[in-house]
Formats: structure tokens, sequence, C-alpha cells
């Protein structure tokens, strides 16, 4: 047994495995996609590590067909799959040998695979091809591959991915930058990662580089929009370096998908899945990229044991996020960042429940889909948490925290407690830093502590005077909005949501011709917003947005602002739309429609 095994932290209630007894380590995975059938076949083949007296080694599946499964060089094996259970699927147990090192599954995944979405050419931007994407985190690599599926369990990769001629196959891998003729292609993940980091995407792809360890693959027709809205990203990657230390990741690449992508970004490592409702001609949207680009220290680096402590990927990653945009747009552009994601983090509350124990960072999901605990709660609490060790220690001290604790747990998993436990350690047990922090009243109580930080953005108070001048008879024309960018749009919009009437939205709509906005944040708080007023001038955009976009924040805002208004219109778009939606968007949205 080796020393990895025992730190192994394996109290993750959403996986099956036990890898105190027996972990896999390599993986070689050898596939054939198939858009006739909607099915992956193929083997995964693991090398794995075990204590002398385990017996078994247990994998997740859901969804998946299992059809053999072999020990080292030997023949067909005993295994059998456990009773199905919500959200978990099926426990896979294989029966080991004494000197078992390596086990071979034979699978294929079913159409319903809830991480994958097959696109029809129609929903591509191409319309002539069409496309393949997975989404594994939370807990859906399952639904396509058997694996350990717990965030605390990592393995290196290889794989062979074959696909039908004219398309591009890409990895969360060493990947190429054409197509070739055979169809069949190589990927390589030196790195261990955990099973929710796994991506595959097949479509008509190309790549184009931005510089010497950067670059986008699109559609051919995106390529140009994409490229043009992420030149910024060298300059991310080099201001995130020069934060909290070296991209240990080689390369880091773009994809860019279809508009029915279920999310913003996904950071899979080396290759960030980003949805196209950022390319907005102005690059006013690319915090999303440094977003992800962050998690290839928070979360991708150190990762959060258990989906409990979400808030470890998310909120250091928040943080870390808007340092690398104020690094490269100043401070007062990072101070709009806060002040919006401290806006959603009330709204949340609101929400939620300020006493609800969702309302803690340290979750308890058990029993639970963890994208329950998919809230800003992990997002904008854990930021303002991190916002306020900041405060109390000051800045310097704090980069060096982040910092030490990027090298220290590297290619680590990692727990509230531990965290915990780290942050006491550097502030060398400071009993006055550790008292104003109060880091268990974020941590294990809900809602927001007292003595907070206070945000303040300078530009919004700008926006705040329009917004009187507008309330006390200054026609929405004349008022002075030049300069403004996405940031203050979403900043007046929230705020005048809150009092406005339908007279003036038209008045708004006249002057500033929201309703044909092309900004997908701007068009969800306006569509919201003549949803709420009955306002049918956005009718037939706000259509075609929801049967077009299928980012979930986006669909599930517009689809609950319908059923408040009428229930029947929002069950009849959602039936002409819901087949364009991915699995994670539909099982938000069926639970909120068909209930
Ligand atoms: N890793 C998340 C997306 C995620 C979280 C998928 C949990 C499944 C389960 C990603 O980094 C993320 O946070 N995306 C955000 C964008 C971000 C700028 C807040 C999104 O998609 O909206
Ligand atoms: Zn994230």
């Amino acid at each position: 047994m080796t020393a990895e095994i025992n730190f192994m932290h394996s109290d993750d209630s959403h996986s099956f495995a036990r890898p105190r007894l027996a972990k896999v380590q390599h993986l070689i995975l050898n596939l054939q996609v198939n858009f006739e059938s909607k099915t992956i076949t193929g083997t995964a083949i693991y090398n794995i590590v075990k204590t002398p007296e385990a017996t078994e080694i247990i994998l997740d599946t859901r969804d998946l067909v299992i059809e053999q499964v072999k020990l080292d060089k030997a023949d067909q094996t005993t295994f059998y799959l456990s009773e199905t259970e919500p959200f978990l699927g099926e426990a896979l147990h294989i029966k080991l040998q004494p000197h078992t090192t390596s086990i071979s599954i034979y699978y294929h995944t079913l159409p319903q695979a809830a991480a994958l979405q097959w696109l029809e050419p129609n929903q591509t931007a191409g319309k002539k091809y069409p496309f393949l994407f997975t989404q594994s985190q939370a807990i859906l690599a399952r639904t396509w591959l058997p694996c350990q599926d717990s965030p605390g369990i990592r393995f290196t990769y290889e794989a062979q991915i074959q696909v039908p001629a004219n398309f591009l196959a890409l990895m969360s891998a060493e990947n190429p930058q054409e197509k070739n003729s055979t169809g069949i292609y190589h990927f390589a993940m030196r790195q261990p990662i955990p099973a929710y980091l796994m991506a595959l995407a097949v479509g008509d792809l190309v790549f184009k580089e931005i510089s010497f360890n950067t670059g986008i693959y699109a559609e051919p027709i995106m390529l140009a929009p994409a490229y043009h809205e992420f030149t910024e990203l060298p300059h991310m990657l080099e201001a995130a370096e020069n934060l909290y230390g070296k991209y240990l990741w080689d390369r880091y690449d773009l994809l860019l998908l279809p508009p029915s992508f279920p999310f913003g970004g996904m950071e899979n490592p080396r290759l960030t899945f980003v949805t196209p409702t950022i390319i907005t001609g102005d690059q006013s949207l690319t915090s999303l990229v440094a977003h992800e680009l962050a998690h290839s220290w928070s979360g991708n680096l150190v990762t959060n044991a258990t989906w409990n402590d979400f808030w470890l990927n998310e909120g250091f990653t928040v943080y870390f996020e808007r340092r690398i945009m104020e690094a490269l747009y100043g401070k007062e552009y990072a101070n709009m960042l806060k002040v919006l994601g401290y806006q959603d983090l009330l709204d949340a509350l609101q929400e939620i429940g300020p006493e609800d124990p969702d309302t803690q960072l340290k979750l308890n999901l058990a029993g639970r889909d963890p994208d329950e605990g998919l809230t800003e709660i992990a997002y904008e609490k854990g930021n303002l948490f991190l916002l306020k060790i900041e405060e109390v220690i000051g800045r310097s001290r704090f980069d060096a925290f982040i910092r030490d604790y990027f090298r220290a747990f590297a290619f680590q998993s990692m727990n509230t407690e531990s965290f915990l436990v780290f942050l006491k350690k550097i502030l060398q047990n400071d009993a006055h830093a550790i008292s104003q922090i109060n880091p268990e009243a974020w941590i294990y109580a809900p809602g927001i502590p007292t003595g907070a930080p206070i945000l303040i953005s300078n530009k919004f108070k700008e926006v705040s005077l329009q917004i009187e001048n507008w309330q006390s008879g200054t026609p929405a024309e004349a008022l002075i909005t030049q300069h403004w960018t996405t940031q203050e749009w979403l900043y007046f919009l929230n705020k005048i949501a809150k009092f406005i009437s339908l007279p003036q939205l038209e008045e708004l709509d006249g002057a500033f011709h929201f309703t044909q906005t092309s900004n997908a944040e701007i068009a969800t708080i306006w569509f919201k917003m003549g949803i709420s007023l009955g306002y049918s001038a956005i009718n037939s955009n706000l259509e075609e947005f929801l049967m077009r976009v299928g980012r979930r924040k986006f669909v599930l805002t517009l689809y609950q602002a319908l059923l408040n208004k009428d229930t029947e219109r929002a069950i009849s778009i959602y039936h002409k739309a819901r087949p364009n939606y991915h699995a994670v968007t539909t099982s938000t949205l069926d639970d909120i429609i068909f209930t």
C-alpha cells in the first residue's frame, strides 16, 4: 500500500468508490464516437493500486452498459452492478486477484447519457455537421465512462478517439490542432486530474493560435469573432502567473461551444469550454475567461475534496478572477465586478433564505444532487470571506498565503477543515487576526457575518446619479450613458428593476433598444423585466433567445419569470425549446415547470 492512499480523503457521499482499498491511477481510453446511434463505444483500461486485503475495486457508473471486464491479461472476470441510486447511478464492483494491477472495462454509453449533448447540424453555427460535447462536473463523468467519480481521486490518462472523417476531437488533454483523414486522434493528460475534469468534444472545429501557448478552437464561421473577443488571453495568463505562480498545465486553449452549452464556462484542464453568449464584440464579458483560467490553480491544482467543499473551488476562483481583471483593467473595473457579485449574493440569500444551512460555505449535500450546492453562496460568499481575510491581514500577506496554499497542495484535494488549519498556521496563531476574521462564522454559520467587507464602485455612483436624474424628470435619451460598458448597464438595469413601470420600460427601449441587444447578460435582465410587466414588444426576441440559448443561468431566470406571469406560455415555449437543451438544463427546468 502506497503512502498516497493513506492521505486520500474518501468521505465523499457522492461516489461509490472506496479509494482507501483500491483506486485507479492511470486510464487508457479507447473510444469510437457514433453520431447515428448517439453512443460512445470502447474500452477503459485502468492501472490500479490497492491494499493487499482488497478483494474488489468499486467504480461509479450511471446509464452505462458494461459488456465485459478483464483483469490484467486474463480472461473475463466477475463484476456486478449495484441497484440504481438517484443521482448516483450504479456501483460497478470488480472482483480482484491478489496481484491484479490493471482492469479493462468494455462498455458503451446510452443516448440519454446526462453528460453528453448530441447536437443536430441546425444547432451548430455552421448548420452542416452534428456536434458532441461532454459536461462532467459535478457527477456526470460516470455517465460517459466508468470511473471513480470523486473529486478527491486523481488519475492521469491517455486516449484514442475515433470520430467520422471531417470531424476534430478534443479533450481536456494535449490536443491536436488540425483534422486528419483517418478520424483517429490521440490525447495525453500527464498531470493527475479528478474525473469531473474529463472532457470530450467532437465537431467541425478549427484552431487559431493567439500566442505560443494559447489559442482558440471554434467552428469555422465563429473563429474570427471568437479570436477578436479573446485576444487578451495571453495577458490574462501572464497576470495569473505573476499573481500566484507558474501555470503547470503547458498550453491553455479555449473551445467555443454552440449556444446550448449549459454553463458560461467549464475549466476542463488545458481546454476551457466556453459559451458563445460571452461574445459581445467588445470584450466586456471576458472576466468569465479569467475565471476559468483561474481554476487552473483553484480547482484543478488544489481541488475540493468533496462537493461540500465546493466553495474552495469557486470562492478562490472568483477572488482570483477579479485579481486578474484588476491587473489588466484596473481597480475600478474590478470594483464593478465585486459590487455586481455582491448584489447576486444578496439576491441568492433572499431566495435561499438567510437562515438556511445551504447559505453556509461548508455544505451538507449528502443524499442530494450536488448540483443543489451550485449557488452564488460558494462563489460570492466564498469570495467575500477571502476579501475579509485580505482586509484583515493586508494584500501582500494574503497573496503570499495564496501562493503558499497552491504550492503546498498542488495536485491534491483540500477540504474546508484542512483549509482552516492551514489558514491558522499561516497566521501563526495571531489570535487578533483570527478573531477579526472569525472564519468559523463564515464557514459554519448561514448568512453574511457582521463585519463583512463593504464594496464600493465609483463608476456605479455615476450610474446611480443618472438613475436619480431620470426619476426626477430627465428623459432617458438625455441621460449621460455614452461611456457605459456592459457592467454599468447591468447595474443600471438591476437597480431600476426594483421600481420600473411599463411606460418607463417603453421609454428606455425607445432610447436604448434593449429588446434588440445582442448582449445575453443584458438581454436576460431586460426580458425578465419585460415579462413581469407584460411588455409584449419583447416576445419574438425572447422566444428566439429561449430557442437558441441553453445556458442554464439565463433560461432559468426567464422561465421563472414566465411561470410567475403565464404558466401556459412558459410550458408551451419550453415544449418547443427543450430538445435544444443539455440534460443539466432540462433537469433543473423539468423540476420547476412540471411540478
Ligand atoms: N466549474 C464551474 C461550472 C460548474 C460548477 C459546472 C459546478 C458544474 C457544477 C465554472 O467554473 C463556473 O463557475 N462557471 C460559471 C461562470 C463564472 C464566471 C461564474 C458559469 O458557468 O456561469
Ligand atoms: Zn468556476
